[in-house]
Formats: structure tokens, C-alpha cells, sequence
């Protein structure tokens, strides 16, 4: 809502001091997501007088009261899959989209939708209602009266909850919406992530892995490649340094996915080579961290234990038995992507073969998106022409040339995510490679204004559009390092 005192201030103060609460607020609400998602984690596992749960309470209250000193009352609210903080839509990151989706999810399924802190809490009263409201029955209409009846019975008038409004054609759960494939891109991605997640920890741990959802993630994931490819390849600019691994899987499997589709694969191999890629690392989940994450060059010992990671990768797919029909050609493909066409590489076979198709595709997929990531002993990585220019140097001993073409043809001469100078002075994101071959060096741009960044995600260039006189209005120049000009590219993408 719009106050007077905005109204009379100078436009672009104005706009500028909103925008700097907004992202405050937003930062703050991404905070208090994360402090609602561990304490209604920690309720189901602790009883309330644990002291794990005590000093979490008070880090809790903390982000809390900050909030309500700020802003008087907070209201927490569900709409369809996105939360809002007064009103104001809360844009998830990398980081928080486990947290977002944990506390959507248990939100949902106890028909809660939104929640208003009316004043300062203490201790008392949060401990109260976490524990109240994860008791509550699932799927009960009542919920939100039995919570504030509950809560009124303790003499705590400081928190309300409103039942869940299901919105018409939405049924509860994490949906997703099938009318904007951006939106459903990114959910597929960042779930894909946290599912990867989840699978090699269970591994780690000993513990049952369900992969079966690694299988569906891969058929909505085949279902967007299909629609537009270059929709997830946007998303593989992000490069998560902590989420290194999981990170990395997803994108390797969208590369493969797409190059796949450009093969003319059904929508079943599409799945099956998608979830090999997911798994094509799984190995590493053996070798210890230290080897893995070592900042320096690796010694004898731990580089022959690296090389093991295809066959241990095989040998931890085989069981998991839920997959079902596991085929020779996804075990096959884990073992295969590190070893080139002319056998060199790893594992060493005991017979001569060729690399199988999988482990081909998701070699280059694989190489491209370690080089274009920054690492632990690299942390200014190759841009994506860089390591295009490396793929391409070394085609023929290690890697399949006609498959690197069709790679090519699918992220471009100026790979999506490239930031290129224009003819035009101006600096741009390659945002959509040209779907016609004619133009592959005239891909869609996203316009970036150095001052204004905000407006810069929805400013596109079609660079065949011409001017009066049947000239180009703008050509690449030259592409630039993103890294020089700090420039995350990822925050463009999304
Ligand atoms: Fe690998
Ligand atoms: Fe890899």
C-alpha cells in the first residue's frame, strides 16, 4: 500500500529506498523461513525442554522481534506455491529452497495458510505454537480454530493462523503451475537438487534412498527439454560453490538431457539418460571430503581412489533397488564418462569396447560444466567460451567431435549465460541461443543497465532485428569475463 509521505517524495528516492526495504525484507524473511523450517524440524525429533531446541528458540525469537520492532505486525502467508511476508512476495535462493519448500509443504498438509505475529514473542509462546501446530492433524479444516483456541487457552494472544484458501484448480500440495514454464523450470531445479541431495545422503548414511523421485524429477525435466530447452540451460548458470555436487548433477543432466533430445531420444531414454547423469558422480559420495574438496594438486593414493568413482558410482546404483528396471545402458553410462574414445582415461577395461553413448554425452556435459564452475582449486573458472574453446580443441582424442557439435548447436557459438559487449556499447547476458542455425551468432540478449539492475531482467534484444536501413541494430562484439565485472550471472537467469 502506497502512504502519502511516499507519494510526495522525489520519484527516484522513493523508488530507490523502497527497493533497499524491500530487499531487506526480503532478506530477513528468507531468514525467518529458515528458523521456522529447523524449529518445526527439531519439534518432531526433540521434546520441548531439549537444550538444542532452547538456544534455537532464542536465535528464532531474535529474527522475530527484529522483524516486529521493523514492521509492527508480520503476517507469513502460503499462495499457491510462494510465500509472502506482508504482502510481499518471497523470492527463494538456492540456499533457502529446501527451507521454502519444508514449510510449504507441512503448512499445506495441516491446511494452515497464514500465520500473523501481532507483537514481541518470548519463549514461551513460540515454543507453544511450533509444537501446537506440527500436532495438528493433517488434512483437518479445522486447524487454524483449534490452533488459535489452543493458543487463547495458554494466554498467548500474540499469534493467529488463518486456514488455508485453495486457490480454484489448485489442489493442496507442491504444485506446480503448468501455465509458466519459467516458474516450473526452477522448481524442477531446485528440487532435482535437494532430491540429489537427499539420495546421497541417505547413501553416506547407510541409510534406504529413494530414488524413485530422482525418476519422476527426470520426466518433468524430460517434459521442459521437450517444450524449451532453453529455459533449464538458463539455470545451469547457477553455480552453487557449497551445493557443489548436487549442483553439478542437475546441470550435467540438463546438458545431457538437451543434447539427447537433438538425437531424436524417446521420452523413456530421455528419463533413463537423465538419471544417469543425475547419478554419474555418486561415487564421490566414498571418497572422503578432504580427498574431494583438497585445494591442491591430489597425490598417488588419492588420485587412484578419485578414479575409482565410476565403478563405486555402478556399484551403489545396483543397489538401489527401487529404480526399477536399472538397464545396462544407465550402469554402463556411470562407468563409462570418464574414459575417452581411445580408452584412455578411467576405469581401465579388461576388454576392448567403444564408450557407450550415455557415458559420451555426459562427458561433455560433464567437462563443460566442471570448467565453467568455480572449485575449490580453481576459483575463477573458465567462461563458458573459454571452456567451449577447450571442448573443441580437444575433440578428437577426448571427446566425441559430432556430439560436441550437437552440443554446440544446442548452447550456441556464444554458450547461454556468456555476457557479450554489443555494438552498441551496451552489455548483455546471452539469454536464448537463435533457434535458426542461419543465426546461431545472433542469439537472444538480456540487456544489462549498470545502474539500474532491476529493470535489466526483462529487457531482451533480438539481435536480427534491423534498423531503417537494413542493418543490424546490434552484434556481439566480444564476450567478457563476468567475473571482472562481478556480475552474477545466475541472478539474471532466474
Ligand atoms: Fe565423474
Ligand atoms: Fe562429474
Amino acid at each position: 500500500m502506497e502512504t502519502s509521505q511516499a507519494v510526495i517524495q522525489p520519484q527516484r528516492t522513493g523508488k530507490r529506498a523502497l527497493e533497499v526495504m524491500e530487499s531487506d525484507l526480503s532478506r530477513l524473511g528468507n531468514n525467518l523461513v529458515t528458523k521456522f523450517h529447523v524449529l518445526m524440524k527439531i519439534s518432531q525429533i526433540y521434546d520441548s525442554r531439549n537444550v538444542a531446541l532452547q538456544q534455537f528458540i532464542q536465535e528464532s525469537l531474535q529474527t522475530i522481534n527484529v522483524l516486529i520492532e521493523k514492521e509492527g505486525t508480520l503476517s507469513l502467508k502460503v499462495v499457491r506455491d510462494d510465500l509472502f511476508l506482508n504482502d510481499q512476495r518471497l523470492r527463494y535462493s538456492v540456499e533457502g529452497f529446501t527451507s521454502f519448500k519444508y514449510l510449504l509443504t507441512q503448512w499445506k498438509k495441516r491446511m494452515i495458510g497464514e500465520v500473523m505475529i501481532k507483537g514481541v514473542l518470548d519463549e514461551g509462546s513460540l515454543k507453544e505454537f511450533i509444537y501446537t501446530l506440527m500436532n495438528l492433524e493433517e488434512h483437518n479444516q479445522e486447524n487454524a480454530t483449534l490452533l488459535n483456541d489452543h493458543l487463547w487457552n495458554h494466554e498467548i494472544f500474540s499469534i493467529e493462523a488463518y486456514p488455508l484458501e485453495v486457490l480454484e484448480g489448485e489442489e493442496p500440495g507442491m504444485t506446480l503451475r503448468k501455465e509458466d514454464p519459467r516458474e516450473m523450470a526452477k522448481k524442477v531445479f531446485f528440487e532435482t537438487i535437494g532430491s540429489v541431495k537427499e539420495v546421497i545422503t541417505h547413501i553416506n548414511a547407510k541409510q534406504y534412498a529413494d530414488a524413485r523421485k530422482l525418476k519422476r524429477l527426470a520426466q518433468n525435466a524430460v517434459s521442459l527439454v521437450i517444450e524449451d530447452e532453453s529455459i533449464l540451460l538458463g539455470l545451469t548458470t547457477i553455480k552453487h560453490y557449497d551445493e557443489y555436487t548436487f549442483n553439478h548433477c542437475v546441470n550435467v543432466s540438463i546438458y545431457s538431457m538437451s543434447i539427447g533430445k537433438r538425437l531424436g531420444f524417446s521420452r523413456k531414454t530421455l528419463t533413463e539418460l537423465g538419471i544417469t547423469a543425475l547419478l554419474h558422480d555418486v561415487g564421490k559420495s566414498k571418497i572422503p571430503l578432504e580427498v574431494l574438496n583438497k585445494p591442491g594438486p591430489l597425490d598417488g593414493s588419492e588420485w587412484g581412489l578419485m578414479k575409482r568413482h565410476p565403478l563405486m558410482g555402478v556399484e551403489i546404483v545396483l543397489n538401489l533397488k527401487q529404480l526399477g528396471e536399472i538397464n545396462p545402458k544407465m550402469v554402463v553410462g556411470i562407468l563409462d564418462h570418464h574414459l575417452k574414445p581411445d580408452l584412455s582415461g578411467y576405469p581401465k577395461l579388461f576388454r576392448k569396447r567403444e564408450v557407450s553413448l550415455f557415458g559420451r554425452i555426459i562427458q561433455i556435459a560433464d567437462s563443460y560444466d566442471a570448467m565453467t564452475t568455480p572449485r575449490i582449486y580453481k576459483k575463477i573458472p573458465y567462461t563458458p567460451e573459454q571452456a567451449m574453446a577447450i571442448l573443441l580443441r580437444e575433440r578428437i582424442v577426448h571427446y566425441d567431435p559430432l556430439l560436441l557439435k550437437v552440443f554446440i548447436g544446442l548452447v550456441g557459438i556464444y554458450p547461454i549465460g556468456s555476457l557479450v559487449l554489443l555494438s552498441t556499447r551496451e552489455i548483455g547476458i546471452v539469454y536464448k541461443p537463435n533457434p535458426d542455425p542461419k543465426w546461431m551468432d545472433r542469439p537472444a540478449i538480456l540487456l544489462i543497465s549498470r545502474d539500474e539492475k532491476k529493470q535489466a531482467r526483462k529487457q531482451l534484444a533480438d539481435l536480427t532485428e534491423k534498423d531503417e536501413q537494413g542493418r543490424f541494430k546490434r552484434t556481439v562484439v566480444k564476450t567478457l569475463d563476468p567475473y571482472k565485472y562481478h556480475i552474477d550471472i545466475a541472478k539474471y537467469m532466474m
